[in-house]
C-alpha cells in the first residue's frame, strides 16, 4: 500500500522549505519507472519528449493524448508509490478551457497520474493552469524554453537576462495561481536562481544551472540512448545505446553462424508424461 503523503505534491513543497533537493527524471515505460522508483526518485515526468526520445521525431509536437495516456499508465504500473506527472501534449489544452480540463482529467482517471504539467506562464496558458487547478487537479508549470512553441520562437534558444522581467512575472503568476512546482528550462543560471529565490514553490531545472530546487533530465539522455545528441546540460551516466548495439550484433552473429539456439534452449520431447513446458 502507498505510504500516505508519498505521492502528494505537498511533499515537494516541504522539501523546498527544508532545503532538500528534488530529483526528477522522465520515464515512458514500466521497466524504467520501476528502476526509478527503486532509486527513490521524488517525481517522474511522463514527458511529451517521448515523441523525440522514443518515437524518433524531431519535435514534441506530434505527441497525442492517447499516446501520453498509454505511457502514463505504463509508468504508473512500474511506479505505484511515486509521484507521477503527465505532460499535456500540444493541442490538448490550448483550444479551450473545457478541453484542457477534460484532458487533464484523463491523465488522472485513465493514466493514473497524480498531476499534470503544461507549458507557459502567461495569457492563455496561465488561464488553463487556473482552470485545471480549479477542477481539483494539481499542476506543474513550465517556463523558459517551451518546446511546444518552437515554431513561434524559431528554434531552441537559451533564455537570458533580456527576458528577465517576463520570466520572473511568469514564475510569480504560476506560484500565485497554485502550481505546486515550476519547470525552468534552458534559462541562464543567474536568472533561474533569481526565480527560484523569489517563489515559494519548487523550481525544477533542466539546463538552468545549479541553483534550482530540483533537477529533471530526459532519461534516455542520462542512459546514453540518444545517439550523438548531447546538450551541454546533460550528464550521461551509462552507455546503454552501445551496450544494446553490442548485444544485438552478437545475436545476429550467433543466429547466422548457427550457435544460437544451442541444446539448452530446446524443449525436451513433449510426449513424455513429465514433459517440461519451460
Ligand atoms: O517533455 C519533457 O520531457 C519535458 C522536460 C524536458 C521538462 O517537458
Amino acid at each position: 500500500m502507498t505510504e500516505p503523503g508519498k505521492r502528494s505534491v505537498h511533499s515537494l513543497l516541504q522539501k523546498k522549505r527544508n532545503g532538500e533537493r528534488i530529483v526528477c527524471l522522465t520515464a515512458y515505460d514500466c521497466p524504467l519507472a520501476r528502476i526509478e522508483q527503486e532509486a527513490g526518485i521524488d517525481l517522474i515526468l511522463v514527458g511529451d519528449s517521448i515523441n523525440m526520445a522514443v518515437l524518433g521525431d524531431e519535435t514534441t509536437l506530434g505527441a497525442t493524448m492517447d499516446l501520453m495516456i498509454a505511457h502514463t499508465r505504463a509508468v504508473r504500473r512500474g511506479a505505484p508509490e511515486t509521484l507521477v506527472v503527465g505532460d499535456m501534449p500540444f493541442g490538448s489544452y490550448q483550444p479551450s478551457e473545457a478541453l484542457a480540463i477534460e484532458n487533464a482529467m484523463r491523465f488522472l482517471v485513465e493514466g493514473g497520474a497524480d498531476a499534470v504539467k503544461l507549458e507557459g506562464g502567461s495569457g492563455r496558458a496561465l488561464e488553463r493552469v487556473e482552470a485545471i487547478l480549479d477542477s481539483g487537479i494539481p499542476v506543474m508549470g513550465h517556463i523558459g524554453l517551451l518546446p511546444q512553441s518552437l515554431r513561434k520562437a524559431g528554434g531552441y534558444r537559451v533564455v537570458g537576462s533580456s527576458q528577465r522581467d517576463r520570466l520572473m512575472a511568469e514564475g510569480r503568476a504560476l506560484a500565485d495561481a497554485g502550481a505546486f512546482a515550476v519547470v525552468v528550462e534552458s534559462v541562464e543560471e543567474a536568472l533561474a536562481r533569481e526565480i527560484t529565490d523569489s517563489i515559494e514553490v519548487p523550481t525544477i531545472g533542466i539546463g538552468a544551472g545549479r541553483y534550482t530546487d530540483g533537477q529533471v533530465l530526459v532519461v534516455n539522455d542520462v542512459l546514453g540512448m540518444s545517439g550523438d545528441f548531447a546538450p551541454r546540460f546533460v550528464r550521461k551516466y551509462a552507455e546503454l545505446g552501445s551496450l544494446a548495439a553490442g548485444a544485438v550484433n552478437a545475436y545476429v552473429r550467433d543466429v547466422r553462424e548457427g550457435s544460437f539456439p544451442a541444446r539448452e534452449h530446446c524443449y525436451k520431447p513433449v510426449d513424455r508424461k513429465d514433459a517440461e513446458t519451460k
